[in-house]
């Protein structure tokens, strides 16, 4: 587990992409924490380590948005409004799964027993107006690279 604390916004995507450039096809992260914590930020950063070269705007009225760069392909969901099973199975969520894609998701406590086994749980808490205790759970590759 990676436990680290950011005073702005620029940190956590300076953080955000050092994790992003350990991510690999496959991977599917998990985000917790409420509105305003900063997981959109953080997937800006994530975007960038991956090699994705757009701006990362919020999936809110989207449910999903699809980064595509010359490897994997970034898609980035917000289950705010994903409440059961149902729901879920028409965001296409399972489709996006691949060995060519990395899948992102804000609120994923909406969706946590839906989730693939294997995934990285990022959780971001606000602990004042520009600072964030970011924590990185789920897969060794990032405690040997920050250790
Ligand atoms: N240390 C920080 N890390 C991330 N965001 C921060 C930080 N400090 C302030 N912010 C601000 O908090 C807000 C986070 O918004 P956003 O990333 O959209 O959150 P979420 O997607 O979790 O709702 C942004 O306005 C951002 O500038
Ligand atoms: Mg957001």
């Amino acid at each position: 587990m990676i436990n680290i604390k950011t005073k702005s916004p620029e940190e956590t995507i300076e953080f955000a992409e050092k994790v992003g450039k350990l991510l690999q096809g496959g991977d599917v992260v998990a985000y917790k924490g409420g509105l305003g914590a900063g997981k959109t930020t953080f997937t800006r950063g994530l975007a960038l380590g991956i090699g994705l070269p757009d701006e990362v705007f919020s999936p809110t009225f989207a449910l999903v948005n699809e980064y595509r760069g010359k490897g994997v392909t970034l898609y980035h969901f917000d289950m705010y409004r994903i409440m059961n099973a149902e729901s879920l199975e028409t965001t296409g969520f399972y489709d996006y799964l691949s060995d060519e894609s990395v899948v992102a998701c804000e609120w994923s406590e909406n969706i946590e027993e839906y989730l693939p086994v294997k995934h990285i749980t990022i959780t971001i808490k606000h602990c004042g107006e520009n600072e964030r205790e970011i924590t990185v759970e789920g897969d060794e590759r990032f405690d040997a690279a920050w250790n």
